[in-house]
């Protein structure tokens, strides 16, 4: 199976993602953290509780506190820490090495490709490419979570958090010489989650903290005028590790992928471009068999 890198900033979805990953047959090798959510030190605080809750030895690494340039704003729905109402303690550690130097030398050292989640502002996965042009032909995909096509955003009317927060790194990322594959907002909006589906998880303690994790997160996606009525949370960030476990269970085409750097109210936009070089883009997915692949997994009926 797949060896993969999740680059997350933990994050309410992130954290479901991780679990996700990290309760499948994916090899997960590493994770690296980004500012986003929160600050890059709460990400990676989060990060190493839910690798502690999963009972898991997965390195975290610490990754970049800004975006390569540009403005980064924070979203409300993840609550004061980050992780909702999830307070658990952790005596995890991060590792010493950034999170660069970890994904550079595993690439390096690699006998095969590895695949990078990247479900975070792609700041970290950008700087790599940039300084680091070497690596580039042992990254395997880089599927990333980011933008939003043809449909509102959610952090400014016109963008989407993690393309809005590191615009220029998204950019870098999706016109690299690598596999790319977007999971855009549009489309993860048809995948909603409700209580029901995580009070169907059988482990006691992963059902309670799952529920606790993301209570809040749901109530503001009900409450908040600016989505669609939802009945339950959009968890963005658990596609990206859904499509790389199963990609049939989505409908892509290829496109390039621009992104507006322009600094005024398009800033962050993600559109698509005339040419059909540059990304697989997710289009549409099959709702009901994700959140059946997100239950099998964290019930071990995979
Ligand atoms: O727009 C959704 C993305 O922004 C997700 O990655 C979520 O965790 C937030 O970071
Ligand atoms: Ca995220």
């Amino acid at each position: 199976m797949n060896r993969i890198i999740i680059d997350t900033d933990p994050g309410v979805d992130d954290a479901l993602a991780i679990a996700f990953a990290l309760s499948s047959p994916l090899d997960v090798i590493g994770v690296s953290t980004v500012f986003g959510n929160s600050s890059v030190a709460d990400s990676t605080q989060n990060a190493l509780t839910i690798v502690d809750l999963l009972e898991k030895n997965t390195p975290v690494y610490a990754g970049a506190r800004r975006p390569m340039n540009g403005k980064s704003k924070r979203a409300s729905s993840h609550g004061k820490n980050g992780l909702g109402g999830l307070e658990l303690k952790t005596n995890r550690t991060q590792q010493q090495a950034g999170a660069q130097k970890f994904i550079v030398e595993q690439l390096r050292s690699a006998n095969e490709p590895i695949d990078i989640v990247a479900i975070g502002p792609a700041t970290n996965i950008a700087l790599i490419l940039k300084n680091y042009p070497d690596v580039v032909a042992k990254i395997g995909q880089v599927v990333v979570m980011a933008g939003v096509i043809d449909a509102a955003g959610n952090i400014t009317d016109k963008a989407e958090f993690n393309a809005y927060n590191d615009p220029l790194a998204l950019q870098i990322v999706l016109s690299a010489p690598i596999r790319t594959v977007l999971i855009p907002a549009d489309v993860c909006r048809k995948v909603v989650f409700t209580t029901d589906v995580f009070n169907r998880i059988r482990n006691e303690g992963m059902r309670d903290a799952m529920l606790k994790l993301t209570a809040a997160y749901i109530t503001y996606y009900q409450q908040n005028d600016d989505f669609e009525t939802f009945e339950g949370g959009v968890m963005y960030d658990l596609l990206a590790v859904a499509y790389i476990l199963n990609p049939t269970l989505f409908t892509t085409i290829n496109s390039e992928v621009r992104v507006n750097l322009d600094g005024g109210p398009d800033y962050g936009m993600t559109t698509l471009g005339d040419s059909k070089a540059g990304s697989l883009v997710a289009r549409d997915v099959d709702a009901s068999r994700v959140k059946g692949l997100f239950l099998a997994t964290l019930n071990g009926t995979i």
